[in-house]
Protein backbone atom coordinates (compact mmCIF):
# COMPACT_ATOMS: atom_id res chain seq x y z
CA UNK A 1 0.00 0.00 0.00
CA UNK A 2 1.34 3.66 -0.91
CA UNK A 3 2.22 5.68 1.99
CA UNK A 4 0.88 8.80 0.18
CA UNK A 5 -1.74 8.98 -2.63
CA UNK A 6 -2.85 12.52 -3.90
CA UNK A 7 -5.61 12.36 -6.80
CA UNK A 8 -7.34 15.13 -8.62
CA UNK A 9 -6.26 17.90 -6.33
CA UNK A 10 -7.40 21.49 -7.36
CA UNK A 11 -7.14 24.99 -5.84
CA UNK A 12 -7.76 28.45 -7.06
CA UNK A 13 -6.74 31.66 -5.88
CA UNK A 14 -9.41 34.40 -6.13
CA UNK A 15 -10.94 32.64 -9.44
CA UNK A 16 -7.33 32.01 -10.59
CA UNK A 17 -6.36 28.60 -10.91
CA UNK A 18 -3.07 27.36 -9.24
CA UNK A 19 -3.57 23.90 -9.03
CA UNK A 20 -6.22 21.30 -11.40
CA UNK A 21 -6.07 17.78 -10.77
CA UNK A 22 -3.42 17.17 -9.72
CA UNK A 23 -2.15 13.36 -8.33
CA UNK A 24 1.00 12.39 -6.61
CA UNK A 25 2.20 9.64 -5.20
CA UNK A 26 4.87 8.66 -2.66
CA UNK A 27 6.01 5.55 -0.97
CA UNK A 28 8.00 4.71 2.08
CA UNK A 29 11.60 5.55 2.18
CA UNK A 30 11.28 7.44 -1.18
CA UNK A 31 13.14 10.82 -1.79
CA UNK A 32 11.02 12.02 -4.51
CA UNK A 33 11.87 15.37 -6.61
CA UNK A 34 8.95 17.73 -7.43
CA UNK A 35 10.35 20.24 -10.08
CA UNK A 36 8.21 23.05 -12.17
CA UNK A 37 8.87 26.29 -13.50
CA UNK A 38 7.71 29.26 -11.05
CA UNK A 39 4.16 29.33 -10.79
CA UNK A 40 3.98 25.99 -11.43
CA UNK A 41 2.15 25.46 -7.95
CA UNK A 42 4.56 23.00 -6.54
CA UNK A 43 4.59 25.27 -3.53
CA UNK A 44 0.60 25.38 -2.95
CA UNK A 45 0.41 21.41 -3.41
CA UNK A 46 2.66 21.59 -0.67
CA UNK A 47 0.67 23.22 1.40
CA UNK A 48 -2.06 21.19 0.65
CA UNK A 49 -0.59 18.24 1.71
CA UNK A 50 1.03 20.23 5.06
CA UNK A 51 -2.26 21.23 6.08
CA UNK A 52 -1.08 25.28 5.36
CA UNK A 53 -3.87 24.85 2.88
CA UNK A 54 -7.23 23.29 2.08
CA UNK A 55 -7.91 21.85 -1.35
CA UNK A 56 -10.78 22.70 -3.41
CA UNK A 57 -10.96 19.36 -4.21
CA UNK A 58 -9.46 16.09 -4.46
CA UNK A 59 -8.38 13.18 -1.87
CA UNK A 60 -5.14 12.52 -0.33
CA UNK A 61 -5.20 8.71 1.09
CA UNK A 62 -2.02 7.97 3.70
CA UNK A 63 -1.61 4.25 4.40
CA UNK A 64 -4.80 4.13 1.72
CA UNK A 65 -7.23 5.77 4.29
CA UNK A 66 -8.74 9.24 3.08
CA UNK A 67 -7.14 12.25 5.00
CA UNK A 68 -8.33 15.75 5.66
CA UNK A 69 -6.07 18.60 6.77
CA UNK A 70 -7.92 21.69 8.35
CA UNK A 71 -4.53 22.73 10.03
CA UNK A 72 -0.71 21.98 9.99
CA UNK A 73 -1.31 20.48 13.56
CA UNK A 74 -3.98 17.48 11.65
CA UNK A 75 -1.20 16.95 8.91
CA UNK A 76 1.55 16.66 11.61
CA UNK A 77 -0.49 14.07 13.38
CA UNK A 78 -0.55 12.12 10.41
CA UNK A 79 3.32 12.62 9.92
CA UNK A 80 3.22 15.51 7.80
CA UNK A 81 6.16 18.03 8.22
CA UNK A 82 6.54 20.87 5.80
CA UNK A 83 10.12 22.68 5.90
CA UNK A 84 8.84 26.65 4.29
CA UNK A 85 10.25 27.99 1.12
CA UNK A 86 10.78 30.87 3.41
CA UNK A 87 12.00 29.67 7.14
CA UNK A 88 9.40 29.93 9.92
CA UNK A 89 11.23 30.14 13.04
CA UNK A 90 11.36 32.36 15.64
CA UNK A 91 14.89 33.46 16.46
CA UNK A 92 14.06 35.05 19.80
CA UNK A 93 13.60 31.56 21.35
CA UNK A 94 15.98 29.01 21.75
CA UNK A 95 16.16 25.44 19.83
CA UNK A 96 14.14 23.27 22.19
CA UNK A 97 11.51 25.79 21.99
CA UNK A 98 11.46 26.22 18.28
CA UNK A 99 11.35 22.60 18.53
CA UNK A 100 7.97 22.23 20.52
CA UNK A 101 6.52 25.06 20.10
CA UNK A 102 2.96 24.17 21.11
CA UNK A 103 3.84 20.74 21.94
CA UNK A 104 6.41 21.71 24.63
CA UNK A 105 6.76 18.35 27.34
CA UNK A 106 4.63 19.37 31.45
CA UNK A 107 5.54 18.65 34.48
CA UNK A 108 2.89 19.57 36.97
CA UNK A 109 1.29 22.05 34.27
CA UNK A 110 4.61 23.94 33.55
CA UNK A 111 6.74 23.16 30.80
CA UNK A 112 9.61 20.82 31.30
CA UNK A 113 12.86 22.45 30.61
CA UNK A 114 14.93 19.63 31.34
CA UNK A 115 13.30 17.11 29.49
CA UNK A 116 12.48 19.11 26.40
CA UNK A 117 16.01 20.54 26.16
CA UNK A 118 17.32 16.62 26.34
CA UNK A 119 14.84 15.48 23.54
CA UNK A 120 15.59 18.13 21.39
CA UNK A 121 19.37 17.47 21.75
CA UNK A 122 18.27 14.19 20.38
CA UNK A 123 16.56 15.09 17.81
CA UNK A 124 19.15 18.06 16.86
CA UNK A 125 22.01 15.51 17.01
CA UNK A 126 19.80 13.62 14.17
CA UNK A 127 19.72 16.13 12.09
CA UNK A 128 23.02 16.73 11.53
CA UNK A 129 23.32 19.38 13.82
CA UNK A 130 26.15 19.85 16.69
CA UNK A 131 24.60 22.80 19.24
CA UNK A 132 23.18 23.77 22.40
CA UNK A 133 19.36 23.42 22.58
CA UNK A 134 19.43 26.01 25.21
CA UNK A 135 21.65 28.61 22.66
CA UNK A 136 18.93 30.91 21.01
CA UNK A 137 18.48 31.09 16.69
CA UNK A 138 20.16 34.14 16.52
CA UNK A 139 23.60 34.33 14.08
CA UNK A 140 23.01 30.82 13.21
CA UNK A 141 23.52 30.48 9.40
CA UNK A 142 19.97 29.47 6.78
CA UNK A 143 21.45 25.89 6.57
CA UNK A 144 21.72 25.73 10.40
CA UNK A 145 17.97 26.95 10.76
CA UNK A 146 17.02 24.38 8.08
CA UNK A 147 18.77 21.88 10.28
CA UNK A 148 16.34 23.12 13.44
CA UNK A 149 13.65 22.78 11.13
CA UNK A 150 14.36 19.57 10.35
CA UNK A 151 14.99 18.58 13.98
CA UNK A 152 11.61 19.63 14.84
CA UNK A 153 9.87 17.52 11.90
CA UNK A 154 11.87 15.01 13.54
CA UNK A 155 10.48 15.51 17.08
CA UNK A 156 6.52 14.99 15.59
CA UNK A 157 7.59 11.61 14.09
CA UNK A 158 7.26 13.08 10.68
CA UNK A 159 7.01 10.08 8.46
CA UNK A 160 6.79 12.36 5.48
CA UNK A 161 9.45 15.36 4.92
CA UNK A 162 9.08 17.96 2.41
CA UNK A 163 11.31 20.39 1.51
CA UNK A 164 10.78 23.81 -0.24
CA UNK A 165 13.90 24.77 -2.54
CA UNK A 166 16.02 23.95 0.82
CA UNK A 167 19.63 24.71 -0.69
CA UNK A 168 18.62 28.17 -2.35
CA UNK A 169 20.49 29.87 0.29
CA UNK A 170 22.82 27.13 1.67
CA UNK A 171 26.57 26.94 0.84
CA UNK A 172 27.90 24.06 -1.02
CA UNK A 173 29.16 22.50 2.18
CA UNK A 174 25.37 23.08 3.75
CA UNK A 175 24.65 21.59 0.65
CA UNK A 176 26.27 18.36 1.48
CA UNK A 177 25.42 18.11 4.88
CA UNK A 178 21.58 18.28 4.25
CA UNK A 179 22.10 15.68 1.30
CA UNK A 180 23.26 13.52 4.26
CA UNK A 181 20.63 14.13 6.39
CA UNK A 182 18.32 13.19 3.78
CA UNK A 183 19.65 10.11 3.01
CA UNK A 184 19.88 9.33 6.91
CA UNK A 185 15.99 9.75 6.66
CA UNK A 186 15.15 7.91 3.87
CA UNK A 187 17.34 4.68 5.77
CA UNK A 188 15.01 5.11 8.48
CA UNK A 189 12.20 4.67 5.83
CA UNK A 190 11.48 8.24 6.00
CA UNK A 191 10.38 9.64 2.71
CA UNK A 192 11.10 12.76 1.36
CA UNK A 193 9.62 15.45 -1.23
CA UNK A 194 12.05 17.44 -2.60
CA UNK A 195 11.17 20.67 -4.57
CA UNK A 196 14.80 22.36 -6.19
CA UNK A 197 15.19 24.24 -9.38
CA UNK A 198 18.88 23.50 -9.62
CA UNK A 199 18.61 19.85 -11.99
CA UNK A 200 21.97 18.76 -10.18
CA UNK A 201 20.91 18.17 -7.43
CA UNK A 202 17.65 16.41 -8.51
CA UNK A 203 19.84 13.80 -10.43
CA UNK A 204 21.31 13.20 -7.29
CA UNK A 205 19.36 12.65 -4.56
CA UNK A 206 15.64 11.63 -6.59
CA UNK A 207 14.68 8.05 -6.46
CA UNK A 208 11.70 9.49 -8.87
CA UNK A 209 11.09 12.90 -10.32
CA UNK A 210 7.52 14.55 -10.79
CA UNK A 211 7.13 17.54 -13.22
CA UNK A 212 4.23 20.15 -12.71
CA UNK A 213 2.83 22.73 -15.46
CA UNK A 214 0.90 25.13 -14.98
CA UNK A 215 -0.86 23.48 -11.83
CA UNK A 216 -0.90 20.22 -13.78
CA UNK A 217 1.09 17.11 -13.74
CA UNK A 218 3.54 17.11 -16.91
CA UNK A 219 5.13 13.93 -16.47
CA UNK A 220 7.17 12.06 -14.31
CA UNK A 221 10.96 10.17 -14.66
CA UNK A 222 11.81 7.03 -12.49
CA UNK A 223 15.02 6.76 -11.19
CA UNK A 224 17.23 5.47 -14.48
CA UNK A 225 15.72 7.90 -16.73
CA UNK A 226 16.12 11.28 -14.66
CA UNK A 227 18.40 13.49 -17.02
CA UNK A 228 18.54 17.16 -17.44
CA UNK A 229 17.00 17.47 -21.38
CA UNK A 230 14.07 15.63 -20.01
CA UNK A 231 13.62 17.20 -16.98
CA UNK A 232 13.74 20.54 -19.15
CA UNK A 233 11.58 19.36 -21.82
CA UNK A 234 8.79 18.41 -19.17
CA UNK A 235 8.87 21.73 -17.54
CA UNK A 236 9.32 24.07 -20.07
CA UNK A 237 7.57 21.88 -22.88
CA UNK A 238 10.17 22.24 -25.31
CA UNK A 239 13.95 22.29 -25.63
CA UNK A 240 15.94 24.92 -24.00
CA UNK A 241 19.50 25.55 -24.42
CA UNK A 242 21.94 25.30 -21.40
CA UNK A 243 24.70 27.49 -23.05
CA UNK A 244 25.11 30.85 -21.59
CA UNK A 245 24.88 33.75 -23.98
CA UNK A 246 27.69 35.30 -24.68
CA UNK A 247 27.86 39.28 -25.34
CA UNK A 248 29.67 41.24 -27.46
CA UNK A 249 30.48 44.08 -25.44
CA UNK A 250 33.67 45.53 -25.89
CA UNK A 251 35.37 46.73 -22.32
CA UNK A 252 35.24 50.59 -22.42
CA UNK A 253 35.44 53.43 -19.67
CA UNK A 254 35.63 52.59 -15.91
CA UNK A 255 32.25 52.78 -14.69
CA UNK A 256 32.88 51.43 -11.16
CA UNK A 257 35.72 51.82 -9.38
CA UNK A 258 36.32 50.54 -5.61
CA UNK A 259 39.62 51.80 -3.90
CA UNK A 260 40.59 50.15 -1.13
CA UNK A 261 37.35 49.63 0.26
CA UNK A 262 36.92 48.42 4.02
CA UNK A 263 33.14 47.07 5.53
CA UNK A 264 32.51 46.45 8.78
CA UNK A 265 32.07 42.46 7.95
CA UNK A 266 35.72 42.29 7.47
CA UNK A 267 36.88 45.61 8.97
CA UNK A 268 40.72 44.78 8.63
CA UNK A 269 40.59 43.65 5.30
CA UNK A 270 40.20 45.89 2.22
CA UNK A 271 39.15 45.41 -1.64
CA UNK A 272 40.01 47.35 -4.97
CA UNK A 273 38.96 46.73 -8.62
CA UNK A 274 37.06 48.56 -11.54
CA UNK A 275 34.13 47.26 -14.03
CA UNK A 276 34.53 48.81 -17.35
CA UNK A 277 31.58 49.52 -19.44
CA UNK A 278 30.85 46.16 -21.65
CA UNK A 279 31.87 43.88 -19.20
CA UNK A 280 30.61 41.21 -17.24
CA UNK A 281 32.20 40.66 -13.56
CA UNK A 282 31.03 37.74 -11.30
CA UNK A 283 32.07 37.77 -7.95
CA UNK A 284 32.62 34.57 -6.06
CA UNK A 285 33.70 33.03 -2.66
CA UNK A 286 32.40 31.10 0.13
CA UNK A 287 29.36 31.85 2.30
CA UNK A 288 30.58 34.81 4.85
CA UNK A 289 33.39 35.91 2.27
CA UNK A 290 31.79 39.17 2.49
CA UNK A 291 30.67 39.69 -1.25
CA UNK A 292 27.00 40.63 -0.40
CA UNK A 293 28.59 43.30 2.40
CA UNK A 294 30.83 44.81 -0.62
CA UNK A 295 27.47 45.20 -2.61
CA UNK A 296 25.45 46.44 0.00
CA UNK A 297 28.20 49.12 0.59
CA UNK A 298 28.63 50.41 -2.68
CA UNK A 299 24.77 50.61 -3.25
CA UNK A 300 24.26 52.80 0.29
CA UNK A 301 22.63 50.17 2.25
CA UNK A 302 25.70 49.57 4.62
CA UNK A 303 28.10 52.02 5.33
CA UNK A 304 31.81 50.94 4.45
CA UNK A 305 34.44 51.83 7.05
CA UNK A 306 37.02 53.22 4.39
CA UNK A 307 37.92 54.04 0.61
CA UNK A 308 37.08 55.66 -1.97
CA UNK A 309 34.39 54.66 -4.67
CA UNK A 310 34.08 56.17 -8.17
CA UNK A 311 31.35 55.95 -10.74
CA UNK A 312 32.28 57.06 -14.24
CA UNK A 313 35.42 58.93 -12.65
CA UNK A 314 33.54 61.02 -10.19
CA UNK A 315 33.75 60.12 -6.87
CA UNK A 316 30.60 59.29 -4.40
CA UNK A 317 29.37 58.35 -1.39
CA UNK A 318 27.20 56.04 -0.93
CA UNK A 319 24.88 57.62 1.84
CA UNK A 320 21.70 55.47 0.70
CA UNK A 321 20.26 53.80 -1.79
CA UNK A 322 18.67 56.92 -3.15
CA UNK A 323 22.41 58.74 -3.82
CA UNK A 324 23.35 55.30 -5.27
CA UNK A 325 20.33 55.06 -7.96
CA UNK A 326 20.99 59.16 -8.89
CA UNK A 327 24.96 58.08 -9.65
CA UNK A 328 23.60 55.32 -11.64
CA UNK A 329 23.74 52.16 -9.65
CA UNK A 330 21.15 49.70 -9.43
CA UNK A 331 21.40 46.44 -7.03
CA UNK A 332 19.38 43.42 -7.04
CA UNK A 333 19.28 42.30 -3.79
CA UNK A 334 19.77 38.61 -2.48
CA UNK A 335 16.89 38.80 -0.16
CA UNK A 336 13.79 39.63 -2.19
CA UNK A 337 11.20 39.33 0.72
CA UNK A 338 13.05 42.16 2.74
CA UNK A 339 14.74 44.41 0.18
CA UNK A 340 13.31 44.19 -2.81
CA UNK A 341 9.78 44.89 -3.19
CA UNK A 342 6.78 46.53 -1.84
CA UNK A 343 4.58 43.21 -1.48
CA UNK A 344 1.21 44.72 -0.71
CA UNK A 345 1.81 46.75 -4.22
CA UNK A 346 1.50 44.42 -7.63
CA UNK A 347 3.52 43.69 -10.42
CA UNK A 348 3.38 47.19 -12.20
CA UNK A 349 3.72 49.18 -9.55
CA UNK A 350 6.61 47.29 -8.70
CA UNK A 351 8.70 47.11 -11.54
CA UNK A 352 7.92 50.97 -11.62
CA UNK A 353 9.30 52.07 -8.31
CA UNK A 354 12.77 52.54 -9.08
CA UNK A 355 12.88 54.12 -12.35
CA UNK A 356 9.69 56.54 -11.33
CA UNK A 357 11.74 57.51 -8.29
CA UNK A 358 14.41 58.66 -10.79
CA UNK A 359 12.38 60.11 -12.97
CA UNK A 360 10.87 61.97 -10.59
CA UNK A 361 14.14 63.50 -9.06
CA UNK A 362 14.76 64.76 -12.28
CA UNK A 363 11.35 66.85 -12.06
CA UNK A 364 9.69 64.54 -14.22
CA UNK A 365 6.35 63.52 -13.62
CA UNK A 366 4.44 59.25 -13.03
CA UNK A 367 3.63 58.37 -16.75
CA UNK A 368 0.80 55.33 -16.37
CA UNK A 369 1.45 54.83 -20.07
CA UNK A 370 5.01 54.13 -19.45
CA UNK A 371 4.24 52.06 -16.61
CA UNK A 372 1.73 49.77 -18.70
CA UNK A 373 4.71 49.91 -21.26
CA UNK A 374 7.30 48.61 -18.65
CA UNK A 375 5.08 46.14 -16.83
CA UNK A 376 4.59 44.84 -20.89
CA UNK A 377 8.06 44.84 -21.64
CA UNK A 378 9.23 43.00 -18.24
CA UNK A 379 6.24 40.65 -18.56
CA UNK A 380 7.15 39.60 -21.99
CA UNK A 381 10.51 39.43 -21.49
CA UNK A 382 10.60 37.27 -17.77
CA UNK A 383 7.18 35.84 -18.32
CA UNK A 384 6.14 36.99 -15.09
CA UNK A 385 3.10 34.93 -13.56
CA UNK A 386 0.62 36.90 -12.43
CA UNK A 387 -2.99 37.62 -12.40
CA UNK A 388 -3.38 40.93 -12.91
CA UNK A 389 -3.76 43.19 -9.49
CA UNK A 390 -2.54 40.25 -7.87
CA UNK A 391 -0.33 41.78 -4.77
CA UNK A 392 3.61 40.66 -5.41
CA UNK A 393 3.64 39.54 -2.03
CA UNK A 394 1.36 36.50 -3.25
CA UNK A 395 3.35 35.71 -6.28
CA UNK A 396 5.51 32.57 -6.35
CA UNK A 397 8.85 32.78 -5.22
CA UNK A 398 10.34 32.60 -8.63
CA UNK A 399 8.30 35.04 -10.28
CA UNK A 400 9.20 37.61 -7.06
CA UNK A 401 12.65 37.35 -8.18
CA UNK A 402 12.19 37.99 -11.43
CA UNK A 403 10.24 41.07 -10.27
CA UNK A 404 13.09 42.49 -8.40
CA UNK A 405 15.26 41.81 -11.16
CA UNK A 406 12.28 43.61 -13.93
CA UNK A 407 12.15 46.61 -11.30
CA UNK A 408 15.71 47.75 -11.55
CA UNK A 409 16.56 46.65 -15.25
CA UNK A 410 13.67 48.92 -16.39
CA UNK A 411 15.73 51.90 -14.92
CA UNK A 412 18.61 50.91 -17.61
CA UNK A 413 21.70 51.58 -14.79
CA UNK A 414 25.13 52.08 -16.01
CA UNK A 415 26.29 49.60 -13.35
CA UNK A 416 23.99 46.83 -12.24
CA UNK A 417 25.09 45.37 -8.95
CA UNK A 418 23.17 42.00 -8.69
CA UNK A 419 23.20 39.59 -5.49
CA UNK A 420 22.67 35.92 -6.73
CA UNK A 421 20.30 37.29 -9.37
CA UNK A 422 18.74 33.63 -10.25
CA UNK A 423 18.56 32.41 -6.81
CA UNK A 424 14.95 30.38 -6.84
CA UNK A 425 14.38 31.39 -10.47
CA UNK A 426 13.67 27.99 -13.35
CA UNK A 427 15.23 27.01 -16.06
CA UNK A 428 13.61 29.63 -18.14
CA UNK A 429 13.71 32.68 -16.27
CA UNK A 430 17.31 32.28 -15.47
CA UNK A 431 18.00 31.98 -19.04
CA UNK A 432 16.12 35.03 -19.81
CA UNK A 433 17.94 36.67 -16.79
CA UNK A 434 21.72 35.48 -18.35
CA UNK A 435 20.22 37.06 -21.87
CA UNK A 436 19.52 40.57 -19.93
CA UNK A 437 22.81 40.99 -18.13
CA UNK A 438 24.87 40.08 -21.66
CA UNK A 439 22.13 42.73 -22.91
CA UNK A 440 22.98 45.60 -20.60
CA UNK A 441 27.07 44.55 -21.20
CA UNK A 442 26.71 45.16 -25.08
CA UNK A 443 24.67 48.16 -24.68
CA UNK A 444 27.87 49.58 -22.54
CA UNK A 445 26.50 49.38 -19.25
CA UNK A 446 28.80 47.46 -16.41
CA UNK A 447 27.70 44.41 -15.19
CA UNK A 448 28.73 43.13 -11.13
CA UNK A 449 27.28 40.22 -9.90
CA UNK A 450 27.55 37.76 -7.03
CA UNK A 451 26.73 33.95 -7.40
CA UNK A 452 27.05 31.49 -5.04
CA UNK A 453 26.63 29.24 -8.18
CA UNK A 454 29.89 27.93 -9.36
CA UNK A 455 28.54 27.64 -13.05
CA UNK A 456 26.81 30.72 -12.84
CA UNK A 457 30.14 32.32 -12.53
CA UNK A 458 32.24 30.84 -14.93
CA UNK A 459 29.30 30.62 -18.08
CA UNK A 460 28.68 34.52 -17.54
CA UNK A 461 31.77 36.11 -16.27
CA UNK A 462 34.55 37.95 -18.75
CA UNK A 463 36.51 38.24 -15.20
CA UNK A 464 35.51 36.67 -12.24
CA UNK A 465 36.88 38.57 -8.74
CA UNK A 466 37.32 35.46 -5.84
CA UNK A 467 36.91 37.07 -2.48
CA UNK A 468 38.18 35.24 0.95
CA UNK A 469 37.67 36.75 4.17
CA UNK A 470 36.76 40.07 2.94
CA UNK A 471 39.29 41.01 0.62
CA UNK A 472 40.42 40.13 -3.00
CA UNK A 473 42.27 36.98 -2.81
CA UNK A 474 42.21 36.78 -6.90
CA UNK A 475 41.19 38.33 -10.37
CA UNK A 476 40.90 35.49 -12.80
CA UNK A 477 40.31 36.57 -16.77
CA UNK A 478 37.63 34.12 -18.18
CA UNK A 479 40.20 32.36 -19.47
CA UNK A 480 42.26 31.11 -16.21
CA UNK A 481 38.79 30.91 -14.37
CA UNK A 482 37.70 26.98 -13.83
CA UNK A 483 36.06 25.37 -11.24
CA UNK A 484 39.29 24.19 -9.49
CA UNK A 485 41.11 27.94 -9.90
CA UNK A 486 37.85 29.86 -8.53
CA UNK A 487 37.57 27.17 -5.24
CA UNK A 488 41.33 27.30 -4.65
CA UNK A 489 41.35 31.12 -4.33
CA UNK A 490 38.02 31.46 -2.40
CA UNK A 491 39.11 28.57 -0.03
CA UNK A 492 42.02 30.42 0.41
CA UNK A 493 44.37 27.79 -0.53
CA UNK A 494 46.41 30.36 -2.88
CA UNK A 495 46.13 33.29 -1.51
CA UNK A 496 47.86 36.82 -3.28
CA UNK A 497 47.94 40.40 -2.72
CA UNK A 498 45.05 42.20 -3.87
CA UNK A 499 45.73 44.10 -7.32
N1 LIG B 1 -2.01 33.18 -1.41
C1 LIG B 1 -2.12 33.29 -2.74
N2 LIG B 1 -3.00 34.14 -3.31
C2 LIG B 1 -3.11 34.24 -4.64
N3 LIG B 1 -2.40 33.52 -5.52
C3 LIG B 1 -1.50 32.66 -5.03
C4 LIG B 1 -1.29 32.50 -3.62
N4 LIG B 1 -0.34 31.57 -3.43
C5 LIG B 1 0.06 31.17 -4.68
N5 LIG B 1 -0.65 31.82 -5.63
C6 LIG B 1 -0.51 31.62 -7.10
O1 LIG B 1 -0.56 30.24 -7.38
C7 LIG B 1 0.34 29.90 -8.43
C8 LIG B 1 1.26 28.78 -7.98
O2 LIG B 1 2.16 29.30 -7.02
P1 LIG B 1 3.22 28.40 -6.25
O3 LIG B 1 3.77 29.24 -5.17
O4 LIG B 1 2.58 27.12 -5.88
O5 LIG B 1 4.31 28.15 -7.39
P2 LIG B 1 5.69 27.35 -7.30
O6 LIG B 1 5.60 26.23 -8.28
O7 LIG B 1 6.00 27.02 -5.91
O8 LIG B 1 6.72 28.43 -7.90
P3 LIG B 1 8.23 28.84 -7.44
O9 LIG B 1 9.16 27.91 -8.15
O10 LIG B 1 8.38 30.22 -8.01
O11 LIG B 1 8.32 28.80 -5.97
C9 LIG B 1 1.06 31.18 -8.80
O12 LIG B 1 0.48 31.72 -9.95
C10 LIG B 1 0.85 32.08 -7.60
O13 LIG B 1 0.83 33.43 -7.97
MG1 LIG C 1 7.45 27.69 -4.54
Amino acid sequence: MRLLEASGIGKRYSGVRALGGVDLTLERGEVLALIGENGAGKSTLMKILAGVQEADEGEIRIDGKPVRFRSVADAMDAGIALIHQELNLAPNLDAASNIFLGREPRKFGLIDETRMRREAAGFLEMAGLAMDPAAGLEGLSTGKLQQVEIAKALSVDARILIMDEPTSSLSQAETEVLFGVIRSLKSRGVAVIYISHRLGEVTELADRVSVLRDGANAGELARGEVDRERMIRLMVGRDLSEFYPGHAGVPGEVLLEVEKLRTSYWPDHEVSFRVRAGEVVGVAGLVGAGRSELLRCLFGIDRPLAGVIRVRGVEFEPENPRRAIAAGLALVPEDRKTQGLVLEMGVPDNLALASLWRDRRRGGWVNEAAVDELERRMGEAMRIKAAPGQAVGLLSGGNQQKVAFGKWLAMEPAVLLLDEPTRGVDVGAKREIHTLMAGLAERGKAVLFVSSDLEEVLGMADRVLVMHEGRLAGELDRGEASEESVMRLATGTKDFEAA
